[in-house]
């Protein structure tokens, strides 16, 4: 495929997400060094990446499933993995499954993800939403655990979501190579991902402040 820049210069998404980044960073700097509060932002991030596995999964279940998707969804089944047990072992204790008491606005999250998935496909369609929805996605993940990163690598938790975000980059390369040459389409689909992704935000900020206010309450 020809493309004239990269994935992130196509889509936009620095530039439409410049204004998401300070708020982004200042939550992650405080919420690391609350570590029941930090487990919890954790698994929510263990069930997104669940969600990314399982959905290659059964979008890929009736075609012909490859080696590179087959490695795709375990790569993110493993981020899941990664994440619940870095949130346990944050904790110290199991987090099992993901319900409203182990996970951070676990129903944003939710519809956030579902959201997405049902837009692009919609956007795509008749196209395979696979390596679309993908792409999107591995944006985002890239985005955030670049300034995740940046904010662990300040603070004092043993913590590294290096080899993690390798992955991510691989996988954003390989999906972009996939789209193919629409331009528009990927900037269209960055901008509505990003506007759900704002929403998501405002809700993990407001669920965060709740928590410390209750908090200093007790
Ligand atoms: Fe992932
Ligand atoms: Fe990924």
């Amino acid at each position: 495929m020809k493309h004239s820049g990269g994935p992130w210069i196509i889509s936009g998404m620095k530039e439409n997400n410049a204004q998401h980044e300070n708020s982004v960073r200042a939550f992650l700097q405080d919420i690391v060094k609350q570590p029941q509060d930090h487990a919890l932002f954790m698994n929510m991030l263990s069930m997104l990446e669940h969600m990314g596995s399982r959905k290659i999964m059964l979008s890929q279940m009736n075609k012909t499933l490859t080696e590179d998707s087959l490695k795709h969804l375990a790569e993110e089944a493993r981020h899941a993995y990664f994440f619940k047990r870095q949130a346990e072992r944050v904790a110290g204790h199991a987090l099992d499954g993901y319900v409203d008491e182990n996970t951070m606005c676990r129903v944003p999250a939710l519809m956030y993800f579902g959201r997405m998935d049902a837009g692009i496909s919609k956007a795509v369609a008749p196209d395979d939403p696979y390596p679309w929805v993908s792409l999107i996605i591995e944006l985002r993940a890239c985005w955030l655990y670049a300034i995740y990163q940046d904010v662990l690598d300040a603070s004092d938790l043993q913590l590294s979501l290096k080899s993690l975000l390798a992955e991510e980059d691989m996988h954003l390369a390989e999906m972009f190579e996939m789209c193919g040459d629409d331009e528009d389409r990927l900037k269209t689909l960055s901008a509505y991902e990003t506007e759900l992704f704002g929403k998501l935000w405002a809700e993990l900020c407001i669920s965060f402040a709740n928590r410390q206010k209750s908090l200093l309450a007790a």
